[in-house]
């Protein structure tokens, strides 16, 4: 991570997020190895709201705040119906490069040791998107293999749970 990474707080999305959100997923850089860019239309709009209005649960979604500016998300999410837990991120182009989706993810993989109990997580990656495969190692993942999700063949990658390597206890 970049000695000058700025400080990343985690917090639960708000309505005032939305905006942030609209821009990120209409910008075709950002969605480049992604599902698509979406419109920023009034439809969009509803539908975020309606998403931002459904009950919170242990997993999900958190904005990645930087000096009180939302920057993008972080999540913790099923991959499909596989059963395994999938961490993702998306930034809004103007904070790539710092340092900051390495560090949120760190938090959140911190979170999903701590909190869930789940011994490995996964992040599904579109080939071809070398800086988030950059994160991910910087993050201690391995690649576990090629596996179809989304509709189209991704690279897998995984991180076992700390202490289930080591055989210590948490
Ligand atoms: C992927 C993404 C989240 C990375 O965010 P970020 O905050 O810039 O990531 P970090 O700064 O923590 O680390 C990026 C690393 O990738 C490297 N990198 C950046 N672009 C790269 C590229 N085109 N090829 C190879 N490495 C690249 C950086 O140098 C850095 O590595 P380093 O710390 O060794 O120098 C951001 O680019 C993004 O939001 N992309 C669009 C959404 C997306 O693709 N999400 C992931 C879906 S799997």
């Amino acid at each position: 991570m970049p000695s000058n990474c700025p400080t990343v707080t985690l917090r639960r999305f708000d309505v005032a997020d939305v905006p942030m959100l609209l821009s990120m997923e209409s910008d075709p850089e950002v969605m480049r190895y992604s599902t698509g860019v979406k419109v920023a239309d009034d439809s969009r709009r509803h539908e975020l709201l309606a998403w931002l209005d459904e009950p919170e649960t242990d997993i999900g979604h958190w904005v990645i705040d930087v000096n009180g500016a939302a920057v993008g998300w972080v999540s913790l999410t099923p991959l499909g119906s596989t059963g395994r837990i999938q961490l993702a991120y998306r930034l809004c182009r103007s904070a790539w490069g710092q340092g900051i989706a390495t560090q949120a993810g760190a938090q959140v993989c911190s979170y999903a040791w701590r909190t869930l109990g789940v011994q490995e997580l996964a992040a599904v990656i579109w080939p071809g998107n070398d800086a988030s495969v950059r994160v991910v190692k910087k993050l201690g993942f391995a690649f576990a293999g090629r596996e179809h999700h989304y509709e189209r063949e991704t690279d897998v990658y995984i991180l076992v749970r700390p202490d289930a390597k080591s055989g210590l206890s948490f």
